[in-house]
């Protein structure tokens, strides 16, 4: 079920991604640059790939509006994805612990598309942003209800998954 999840999650994040750079170059056409791929060494946390279209969220508990976003962006297909934790925390995420220091916790990537969402934490409080791959810079929305919003992000990260320690996700049980 949680990878159901995170494919709603990606598939949600990715539609507005692609919305919000419709005019500029699309990010997975440009190349990596090393020195800005803070995550380059870090450990792998989880790993999935994205269901097909005619999921239904409904069953599984989500809303109309998730199904509704589902149906209309499944098909863009944004195939595999990747999560890395710092190694600096990486043992209390294998402790599924909820208590993470400042600094950046953890990213997920979408190499297809070239792009990439973060967590991060200060004084207890996460921080989450969605940055291009090949430069890491930010494509993050301030508008209320996008899904490239960092409040968005929270639907998930403190809603939906109750389970989820510390905003951390790809480490809760089922
Ligand atoms: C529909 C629910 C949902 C939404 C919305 C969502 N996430 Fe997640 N996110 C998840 C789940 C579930 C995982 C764990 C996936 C796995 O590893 O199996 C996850 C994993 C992550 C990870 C890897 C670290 C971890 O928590 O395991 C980061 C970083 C992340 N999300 C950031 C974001 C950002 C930034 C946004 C908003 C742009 C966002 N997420 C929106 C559900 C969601």
């Amino acid at each position: 079920m949680k990878r159901v999840f995170l494919s709603i999650a990606l598939v949600l994040a990715v539609a507005f991604t692609v919305s919000a750079c419709s005019k500029a170059a699309p990010p997975a056409a440009k190349k990596g640059i090393a020195a800005v791929e803070f995550w380059k060494d870090w450990p792998v946390g989880t790993k999935g790939q994205f269901p097909p279209c005619g999921t239904n969220v409904i069953a599984l508990g989500l809303d109309q509006n998730l199904q509704d976003t589902v149906d209309a962006y499944c098909s863009l297909d944004p195939g595999h994805y990747e999560t890395h934790i710092n190694p600096a925390v990486k043992s209390i995420y294998d402790a599924k612990g909820s208590e993470y220091p400042d600094g950046m916790t953890a990213i997920l990537l979408l190499p297809k598309l070239g792009v990439g969402f973060t967590t991060a934490h200060k004084e207890g409080k996460p921080y989450m942003d969605v940055i291009t791959l090949a430069d890491s810079v930010s494509i993050a929305n301030t508008e209320p209800g996008n899904g490239l919003n960092p409040q968005f992000c929270m639907h998930c990260h403190t809603t939906y998954l109750e389970d989820c320690k510390g905003y951390i996700c790809g480490n809760r049980n089922d």
